[in-house]
């Protein structure tokens, strides 16, 4: 009798505690909500003014060409003079705050925390701090810095910059950043991709596919690109050695093996993608939560089934995020050079129209890359 009142109280207290912590829990959201604020309110008139695209709110229609203070670099910035910048879904990801995961994980709750947009930048140096050696005024550059969406950024002289090959031009710098980067890495560091291997890349007319095609034939693979009727001749002309029409085939269907999937549309199964995996091949997963896909996890759901998968099956499958660095901008910047890659560009922009393109690159149906001029 003791000892089933003593279970019966502590049955009460935990549940208690339980219930206190999930109200507490509820208060704390509530309160970091309503206190997630960003830097639209304290904006005062800039005295040294450029133009760039702030957003003060979530959503596409709060895109606008403001005036704000220009940057001054620090000791180990350059500040460069943006000619062209190029959008991403990763950008979109940013004005919608979605996969809604994101706000919860530092973006910002009610209110994202930086109001600047875009990564991708091309143009020229203008000034450098005083411990930066490997640029000077006047030099061409290209990268990747947040807020490219502006007639200036200003880059960490070791991070990602570098300097522009002189047989491309500012429009195809500027496409190169996160798209390029994010195929090289795929294919050379998670894919380990070798001469001869096969090597298929779903979606291989947008941003990443068309750097992706380029790229592992340049290490000598056999290439099979996905895409839609009205791009199989883009995608044979980056040198695709077989192309699939996905309106017309399914690739997870064919009796064809490879080496290696470069996946930047997840659309088919983990099971599907490795019926048609060589038994010791990769399965790099790039892609994913476009806009219908859940507004609350996005493609986080899909990257926990492959980190769970992978240790019981003979291939690798996983996640790659890129890492946007000096040195793999140079290899791409040396690929270009000796005319191994050339970015694809399917429209320019003005920097006012920011909203419109960033709208196109959400349909999920860019040919290459889309690209912001600023002059
Ligand atoms: N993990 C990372 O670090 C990282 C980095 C960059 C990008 N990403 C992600 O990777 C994905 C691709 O990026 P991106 O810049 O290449 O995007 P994108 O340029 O918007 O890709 C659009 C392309 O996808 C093609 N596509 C759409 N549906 C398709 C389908 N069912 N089958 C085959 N192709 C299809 C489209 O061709 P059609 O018009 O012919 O349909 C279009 O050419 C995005 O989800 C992006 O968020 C991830």
């Amino acid at each position: 009798m003791k000892l089933k009142r003593i279970l019966k109280r502590i049955l009460k207290w935990t549940s208690l505690a339980i219930l206190l912590a999930l109200f507490a829990g509820i208060v704390l959201l509530f309160i970091a909500y309503w206190r997630s604020t960003n830097d639209c309110d304290s904006m005062v008139s800039p005295s040294n003014p450029m133009k760039a695209i702030v957003y003060c709110d979530y959503g596409l229609a709060n895109l606008k060409l403001k005036e704000i203070e220009k940057p001054v670099p620090s000791d180990d910035q350059v500040l460069v003079r943006v000619h062209a910048a190029s959008v991403n879904p990763y950008d979109w990801h940013f004005v919608e705050g979605t996969p809604k995961i994101m706000r919860m994980m530092g973006v910002g709750l009610r209110k994202h925390k930086d109001t600047r947009l875009g990564v991708d930048f091309a143009g020229t140096v203008e000034a450098v701090g005083k411990n930066v050696t490997q640029f000077k005024p006047g030099d061409e550059v290209f990268g990747g810095r947040g807020g490219a969406f502006a007639e200036y950024v200003c880059p960490r002289a070791s991070r990602a910059v570098a300097l522009k090959p002189a047989n491309i031009t500012f429009e195809q710098a500027a496409s190169v950043n996160i798209a390029g980067i994010t195929a090289l890495q795929a294919l050379r560091d998670k894919g380990n991709v070798q001469p001869g291997q096969k090597v298929l890349i779903n979606g291989a007319s947008g941003g990443v596919g068309t750097f992706a095609v380029q790229i592992a034939k340049s290490f000598g693979a056999e290439v099979t690109g996905v895409c839609s009727t009205r791009n199989i001749d883009l995608v044979r002309s980056l040198g695709a050695d077989h192309v699939i029409d996905y309106t017309k085939e399914d690739f997870a269907k064919g009796a064809e093996r490879y080496d290696v999937i470069l996946d930047n549309v997840p659309n088919h199964s983990l099971s599907e993608c490795r019926r048609i995996l060589n038994p010791n091949g990769k399965y790099v997963m790039i892609g994913g939560g476009g806009p219908n896909d859940s507004q609350w996890i996005g493609p986080f759901g899909r990257v926990i089934n492959t980190m769970v998968l992978s240790p019981f099956v003979s291939q690798k499958m996983g996640m790659m995020m890129a890492d946007a660095n000096q040195k793999d901008l140079t290899v791409l910047g040396d690929m270009m050079q000796s005319g191994k890659v050339k970015p694809v560009i399917d429209r320019t922009y003005k920097l006012s129209e920011v909203p419109a393109a960033i709208a196109y690159v959400e349909q999920g149906h860019a040919r290459g890359k889309v690209v912001i001029t600023v002059e």
